[in-house]
């Protein structure tokens, strides 16, 4: 150490009078402006610890913190965002559950919160049956594309979905059933491997002429009531069209005996009960969307 107020000879500035192998530092002053801004920082935060919350302690047995005057709590702004976004909604699907169907389509920001529902409610309820892009599987149909059981007009769609199918606490429900052929003593073995063979034929699947003939009797007898003359189905009674290439159950020769010697009978919750109207409103919306929509 030597004396603080040597000058350095070369600059003529004083020293901090520390020095390492003949070096010595300069004693340069901190800039004014980081001085002020240092000063302000200070200033600033005792100001924040006053108003905001700012430091723990250990009281009571318990950790607690300086809550700060101005009452601010991070969870208290995450609260009130929700509620302002419970509220929100809350208020369209009011609109919504009391706008007709027809109108709310007409209306695209109204669409915009109903489709944006519609998808989140069938994820939570219908994806399990109909897959989460409501794209279907055996048993459970596709609700993507134009082929409908039970119509697919938004009324349809809607009442399908309120009372469900084949559901038997809703006595509203969408009932039909088609026999167990086989099983009910209806049909012979041979009459349902024939009749088999004619459904096979609407969508020219067989060759098989003298048995597609013989089924096309029994077809007339037994099915036409429900599937209708041509085989192109009927909404009314959920009657699938079996005359084109969408099956429920499966379109290869053993699944339609399957079919017709022991019956389906699929079954769709009622949902009336369980969802909101507007709920079901944004649910019936958004399965019209999917494309299939009439
Ligand atoms: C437990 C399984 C299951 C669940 C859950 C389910 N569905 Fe279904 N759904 C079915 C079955 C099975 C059918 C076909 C029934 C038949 O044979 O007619 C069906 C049919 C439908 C149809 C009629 C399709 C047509 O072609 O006419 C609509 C629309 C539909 N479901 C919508 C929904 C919506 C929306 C939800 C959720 C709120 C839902 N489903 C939940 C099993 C289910
Ligand atoms: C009382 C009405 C009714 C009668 C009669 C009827 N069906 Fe059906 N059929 C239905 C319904 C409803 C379905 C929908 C499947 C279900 O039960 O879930 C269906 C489904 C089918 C399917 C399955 C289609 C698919 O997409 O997988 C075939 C095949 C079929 N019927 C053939 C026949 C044949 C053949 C006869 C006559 C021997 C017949 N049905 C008589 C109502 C009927």
């Amino acid at each position: 150490m030597s004396d603080k107020r040597l000058k350095d000879e070369v600059t003529g500035v004083e020293t901090t009078g520390h020095e390492w192998d003949g070096i010595r530092e300069l004693d340069y002053p901190l800039p004014k402006w980081w001085l002020y801004i240092f000063y302000a920082c200070i200033v600033w935060s005792v100001g924040y610890w006053i108003l905001m919350p700012a430091w723990p302690y250990f009281w009571n047995g318990a950790w607690r913190y300086t809550e700060g005057t101005i009452g601010y709590s991070q969870r208290n702004v995450v609260a009130g965002e929700l509620n302002a976004a419970v509220a929100g909604r809350a208020d369209v699907l009011k609109q919504i559950a009391e706008t007709p169907l027809e109108e709310v389509v007409k209306n695209d920001s109204l669409m915009e919160v109903a489709l944006a529902g519609g998808k989140a409610a069938f994820g939570d309820n219908c994806a399990p049956c109909h897959g989460s892009g409501a794209q279907g599987s055996k048993g459970f149909p596709n609700l993507n594309d134009d082929e409908w059981l039970w119509g697919g007009k938004l009324a349809d769609i809607q009442l399908t979905i309120t009372h469900g199918i084949r559901w038997e606490a809703d006595d509203n429900t969408r009932q039909n059933q088609m026999p167990r052929f086989l099983d009910d003593g209806m049909l012979q073995r041979v009459q349902v491997n024939d009749v088999a063979e004619y459904v096979l034929s609407l969508s020219g699947q067989t060759e098989n002429a003298e048995a597609v003939t013989r089924g096309a009797a029994v077809f007339e007898q037994q099915c036409i009531s429900c599937h209708g003359a041509d085989g192109k189905g009927n909404q009314e009674l959920g009657a699938p069209n079996l005359t084109d290439a969408i099956w429920l159950y499966g379109g290869d020769r053993a699944s339609i005996v399957q079919t017709v010697a022991h019956g389906r009978s699929g079954v769709m919750p009622a949902w009336g009960g369980r969802l909101d109207a507007g709920t079901i409103k944004e649910l019936t919306l958004y399965v019209h969307s999917l494309g299939g929509g009439k």
